[in-house]
């Protein structure tokens, strides 16, 4: 109990703490960035506060910072982002360091969200890997290309937790689960940053959105956040916190407002929360203008918003300039103190000096890199291992799946020869152009072996209005010339003369992502009709569903001998798909956010309370908590995925009955590949709080082990448990487990019914 009490104490010391990175304190970095402040002007230490960008790649907002050069050559610039290569970064650099009065270098940012321009598989689909090792590894492989490129500084990872797949950002995140979602966070931050930032392959990380972005209200993006505290503590914070743990070396803020302030101005989650009780020290950078837009949430003009927000514990601000251009008069005025700005601005020098800067400014710009450390083959051999572990079998009756590489294959639907839709949304330092087709990765890996017979059967979707809303970035949804009915009847002769059908199908990468809700998640109609016509032909369907969301595709299951989810897979992701389909890789990707049955069900996730009228069954009960019309399960649970192979589960063995807060218990299980093939599976360990002060989650995860097993083997597989990892937030925010019996689940999903007890002393 005593240990419990201590970091209780600690939990509830929320203010007076004194953080390295605000406080000066003796180390040589302090002395240098001291001895640095007391020759800048006020104005410059502001302009350090300036994040620009000068336009030319994607943007994410309607405003480009104006008069780069001009405010880089007068000390207002102090990171730069949308720049890339390393002459150009160079020339940029050298106007700072060269041209300005006291030449402190900029920092240059970007969006290296999965890949810099190896891009892998969406952040969605690599979190179904399960495979913390490898996502470290595609971190540290976008930060070799990254820095490479003149890039050191990372707007990623984001781990908003989402439970709505109406968001479109939930593709750019872990899932549901803070559990998972905090291990994923802590392998991204130590993939780009790895030990040393000066060493010139790593790169700064940053976790977003601070905070909760991924729980907007009815799914809208940047829409309003509300939640107790009880939720985000327990399960929204836990992978930003994580992150923080994990020595991550800044923040961003998310769009959104949280308990009524938006998150740029909110000192509560910027002061309260990530410094006092995290004890974070790098710094923290707004979103996309999103100081000027606590105007548009009604908090005042410029000059009151930028005040609250540097107050708050912002320290830099993205492209909106509110900083740039009111602290000096919110100065003068007594809004804020000349050490709210030196506390900002030390923090980002702090950053820049950890990052090498003050030795080399010019660091990670050598020209030579490009040609050697960019789009490699074993950076592209990374890409098609992530992409085939990130996919996930949803169904495979009569063991369809793997086709064998002989006969005459139908390759149809909209997404089978789609270079521009292979990507995923987000990733603006990609080239569509390097990405391998379905039909190409279909051609490379089968040869002659097998005859391909293609069409592309339907649009993504037939109504141009729709089409143009997601072809801001390039086209996506092409609307061919052709007739729905003639695209139809082509792909239903050329199936017909086929030994099996595979159909791609879903979305268009810019369906999901930024700014792209739906308040509909089942696959368009056109695509639908693609479907139901080919699964008249009667020859064995198989259905690729490639999208940045889980989807409600309950009919399409129904129609499909064998189903495959997909997402965006990358750049590798045609030759990863046939590696799937075709045997050379045997899939092995578990869930990492719930498939709804129907977007009516959503929020929906594993982790549910129990209400005071639980529903027992899927059958409906007059005054049960379920609906009238669909079922309360979800069509596939969280940590779902099937393999071509199949395991069996025994032998749950507890090693003792009872726990104390000294102690761990070892959880041990038999796991028997029992079918045909070598494969892999991930051992999911669930825990449920059978009575405690709040209503417990009927299970949360609580560790998993992704193990290779060959055919006929068994694998015992171990986990310990001890009793702070039973713990959870009371509603005083204190943090502690609650002594009682507790059920362990032990199994392939978040359904796994082989279970165990023990008590907690
Ligand atoms: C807005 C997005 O919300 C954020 O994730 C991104 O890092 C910035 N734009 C910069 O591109």
């Amino acid at each position: 109990m005593k240990r419990f009490l201590s970091f209780v104490a600690t939990v509830l010391l929320f203010a007076g703490c004194q953080h390295p990175g605000t406080e000066p304190g003796d180390t040589e970095m302090d002395t240098y960035i001291s001895d640095l402040m007391s020759k800048m002007t006020t104005q410059e230490k502001i302009g350090q506060l300036n994040l620009v960008t000068p336009g030319g790649g994607i943007l994410t907002g309607s405003v480009v910072s104006t008069d780069v050069e001009q405010k880089i050559k007068t000390g207002q610039v102090g990171g730069i982002f949308g720049v890339y290569g390393p002459e150009k970064t160079r020339q940029a650099q050298r106007l700072a360091v060269e041209e300005s009065r006291l030449g402190i270098p900029m920092i240059f940012g970007s969006d290296v969200i999965h890949g810099y321009k190896t891009t892998f598989p969406l952040p969605i689909g690599l979190s179904c890997t399960w495979d913390m090792e490898l996502i470290k590894q595609t971190a540290s492989v976008a930060a070799k290309e990254a820095t490479a490129d003149g890039i050191f500084w990372n707007f990623s990872p984001m781990v908003d937790v989402s439970r709505d797949p109406r968001w479109g950002r939930i593709s750019e995140g872990a899932g549901e689960d803070p559990f998972l979602g905090s291990e994923i966070a802590k392998a991204m931050v130590e993939g780009y940053q790895q030990k040393d930032l000066r060493d010139p392959t790593t790169m700064l990380a940053t976790v977003k959105h601070f905070a909760l972005y991924g729980a907007p209200e009815a799914g809208r993006d940047y829409n309003t956040v509300d939640m107790s505290h009880l939720r985000m503590f327990n399960d929204y914070f836990p992978p930003y916190k994580a992150a923080i743990e994990a020595g991550v070396g800044s923040v961003m803020t998310s769009f959104n407002d949280v308990d009524g302030v938006p998150a740029s101005g909110n000192k509560w989650l910027l002061t309260t929360i990530l410094r006092d009780m995290w004890g974070f020290d790098g710094f923290v950078v707004s979103d996309y203008t999103s100081v000027n837009e606590m105007i548009a949430h009604g908090l005042g003009d410029l000059q009151q918003v930028s005040a609250m927000a540097l107050k708050a514990g912002l320290d830099m601000d993205m492209v909106g300039e509110g900083f740039l251009t009111t602290l000096t008069q919110s100065l003068e005025e007594g809004m804020v103190s000349e050490e709210d700005i030196n506390k900002a601005c030390r923090r980002i020098l702090e950053a820049k000096y950890k990052l090498g800067l003050f030795q080399d400014p010019y660091l990670y710009f050598n020209a030579d890199r490009p040609a050697t450390d960019i789009l490699t083959p074993v950076h592209r051999q990374l890409a098609r291992q992530a992409a085939a572990r990130s996919m996930v079998l949803l169904k495979n009756d009569e063991q369809l799946l793997p086709l064998k590489k002989s006969g005459t294959v139908a390759l149809v639907g909209p997404l089978v020869d789609s270079r521009n839709n292979m990507l995923g949304t987000w990733a603006p330092t990609g080239e569509a152009r390097y990405a391998v087709t379905v039909l190409e990765g279909f051609n490379n890996v089968l040869g002659d072996q097998v005859k391909i017979l293609h069409a592309k059967g339907a649009n993504i979707c037939n109504d141009p209005d729709f089409a143009k809303k997601i072809n801001v970035f390039g086209p996506k949804i092409f609307i061919d010339e052709r007739s729905p009915e003639a695209m139809l009847k082509e792909a239903i002769s050329l199936a017909r003369r086929a030994d099996v059908i595979i159909a791609v199908v879903g979305e268009a990468t810019e369906m999901s992502g930024e700014s792209s809700s739906r308040t509909d998640i089942s696959l368009p109609m056109s695509q639908k009709k693609l479907l139901r016509e080919l699964e008249k032909t009667g020859r064995p369907l198989v259905v690729v569903n490639m999208s940045g969301r889980p989807m409600a595709i309950g009919e399409e299951v129904e129609l499909a001998d064998a189903l495959l989810q997909m997402w965006h897979a990358g750049i590798e992701g045609g030759n990863a798909l046939a590696d799937v389909l075709f045997g050379d890789y045997n899939p092995s990707g578990k869930l990492t956010a719930t498939f709804p049955v129907n977007v009516g069900q959503v929020p929906i996730y594993y982790s549910i309370r129990n209400t005071g009228r639980p529903q027992g069954s899927d059958e409906f009960q007059k005054f049960k908590s379920n609906y009238l019309d669909a079922p309360n399960s979800p069509l596939f649970p969280f940590g779902y995925g099937l393999s071509y192979t199949s395991f069996e589960y025994k032998d749950l063995i507890l090693d003792k009955p009872t726990l104390t807060n000294l102690d761990e218990i070892k959880v041990s299980v038999s796991v028997t590949n029992s079918g045909d093939y070598d494969g892999e599976e991930v051992v999911q360990l669930y825990v449920r709080d059978m009575v405690a002060s709040i209503t417990p989650p009927m299970r949360l995860l609580k560790g998993f082990n992704k193990v290779f097993i060959p055919k006929g083997d068994t694998k015992e597989v171990t986990f310990t448990i001890r009793a702070q990892d039973l713990a959870f937030y009371h509603p005083d925010l204190s943090f502690y487990a609650e002594p009682g019996e507790f059920k362990v689940f032990v199994g392939g999903n978040s359904n796994a019914s082989l279970s165990a007890s023990f008590t907690l002393e």
